[in-house]
């Protein structure tokens, strides 16, 4: 029986973005090397960080692997591009397998892309571990104007 794949699977299938590798020598390349252990694909991918802002600059890919995997490596190469790590590090399977619309089987494909993205990142915060204190610091930062925001609400309300 023939499955009915979703265009944009069969476009970043046949066209895939983003293919090829970098230097994992490079300080500011990070690299993830996974494996799906239901069936034995494998992917890397690497990410070049700019170290200033903590943005990803360049992302690189090459599967082992089936079709929905090669797309949805393909297609998070392109969403986390211009991402910082943290907000990267977030990137859940899930979002991938929605954008591509894959059947339940392949849902164990975009999980290979989303574990590639977190290894890479781990990869560079081992290589550059002042990186992941500023991320940790700017992710706390973040949340604390909003505890301000409430706080400013309530004095108003019960004033
Ligand atoms: Fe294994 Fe798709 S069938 S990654």
């Amino acid at each position: 029986q023939r499955r009915n794949y979703h265009e944009k699977v069969l476009d970043h299938y046949s066209n895939p973005r983003n293919v090829g590798s970098m230097s994992k020598n490079d300080a500011d390349v990070g690299t993830g090397l996974v494996g799906a252990p239901a069936c034995g694909d494998v992917m890397k991918l690497q990410i070049r960080v700019d170290p200033d802002s903590n943005t990803i600059s360049d992302v690189k890919f090459k599967t082992f692997g089936c079709g929905s995997a090669i797309a949805s490596s393909s297609y998070l190469t392109e969403l986390v591009r211009g991402m910082t790590l943290e907000q990267a590090s977030r990137v859940k399977n899930t979002e991938i397998a929605k954008e591509l619309c894959l059947p339940p089987v392949k849902l164990h494909c975009s999980m290979l892309a989303e574990d590639a993205i977190k290894s890479a990142i781990n990869n560079y915060y081992t290589k550059n571990p002042k990186a992941k204190q500023t991320d940790l610091g700017m992710s706390q930062a973040q949340g604390m104007p909003r505890i301000e925001i409430e706080k400013v609400t309530a004095t108003t309300d019960t004033g």
